[in-house]
């Protein structure tokens, strides 16, 4: 059994919601996970004791890097983290009918990947809401469970 932190981003809810599907899915697998909210965290999130850290952003275009309002503060932090041999994952939510579509996502990955953590598998970008590509998340979480 693995312990996995999830910070998440959103605005709207639509990646919270995203990520509440994806702790559900790994306690379901025997597996632990606890949700935080990226706009309370802090660098403390970097020294948990887990076994994957695993990140939540939607886009949002008219602020800095496309990364929404409330991952901007821990965005910071991320840029500053000492990630080395730690195990991460991502996923967000965005709209296909942006150019850009989940930005943030490709944003997040970079960052994480350059303060020295591994993906676990490929992030996941999510049209809208989860519930308008059903099994989408649950599937990710499915692979991304034995992989921990
Ligand atoms: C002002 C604004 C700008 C947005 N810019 C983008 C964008 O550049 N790329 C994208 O994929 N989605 C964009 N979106 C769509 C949101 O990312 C999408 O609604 C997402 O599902 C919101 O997730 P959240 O509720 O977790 O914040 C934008 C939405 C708004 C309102």
């Amino acid at each position: 059994m693995a312990t996995v932190c999830i910070v998440y981003g959103s605005e709207t809810g639509n990646t919270k919601r995203a990520a509440e599907i994806v702790a559900a899915g790994l306690l379901e697998r025997g597996h632990g996970a606890r949700l935080v909210n990226a706009a309370e965290a802090g660098p403390e999130v970097f020294v948990e004791p887990c076994d994957a850290l695993l990140f939540g952003v939607s886009t949002w275009g008219a602020v800095e890097e496309e990364v929404c309002q409330d991952f901007l503060a821990f965005y910071d932090e991320l840029g500053k983290a000492d990630l080395k041999g730690r195990r991460a994952a991502v996923f967000g939510c965005g709209d296909s009918g942006y150019d850009r579509f989940c930005k943030a996502v490709d944003f997040v990955e970079q960052r994480v990947q350059a303060r020295g953590a591994t993906l676990l598998q490929e992030s996941l970008k999510i049209d809208r809401h989860p519930k308008d590509s059903p099994g989408l998340v649950e599937g990710w979480t499915g692979e991304l469970a034995k992989r921990l």
